[in-house]
């Protein structure tokens, strides 16, 4: 099973934002951890991280054929990124939507994403969690439905 990762602006600096928030550690040692994660569950991770809107849409778009599915944290651009959005519908994967903190927590522009009714799921609040619960979820059957 292929599996994309894709973190979305800002996320590079996970570490040095606001720890409160987003935790101490580094998107590499997140990335680390779900790698060792996906080779117990025989997974196979491509991973990447873009501050750019049309680099991850062309990320999306040049790896999803042959991948059977993708977890995204779409920071930002989850509140606002259409673009991003059509190009994961457009992808007919099943997409799993991730958030270290709890968008429903924190200040009400946070509260909606438009990238969810393209998801088959939602994961957030449960920092470095959210991502390895997501990998579990899309190696199963259950979590492995487009919608
Ligand atoms: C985030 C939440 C977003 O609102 C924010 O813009 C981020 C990170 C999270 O993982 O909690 O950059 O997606």
């Amino acid at each position: 099973m292929k599996i994309l990762v894709i973190h979305g602006p800002n996320l590079n600096m996970l570490g040095r934002r606001d720890v409160s928030l987003y935790g101490k550690e580094t998107l590499e040692q997140i990335n680390r951890e779900l790698q060792r994660r996906a080779k117990e569950l025989g997974a196979e991770l491509t991973i990447f991280q873009s501050n750019s809107e049309g680099a991850l849409i062309d990320f999306v778009q040049t790896h999803t054929s042959g991948a059977d599915g993708i977890i995204i944290n779409p920071a930002a651009l989850t509140h606002y990124g259409y673009s991003l959005r059509d190009a994961l519908e457009d992808a007919k994967l099943p997409v799993i939507e991730v958030h270290l903190s709890n968008i429903y927590a924190r200040e009400e522009w946070r509260t909606r994403s438009v990238i969810a009714p393209v998801a088959r799921g939602q994961i957030s609040g449960l920092g470095k969690q959210s991502y390895l619960l997501a990998l579990t979820a899309l190696t199963q059957k259950e979590g492995n439905r487009k919608k």
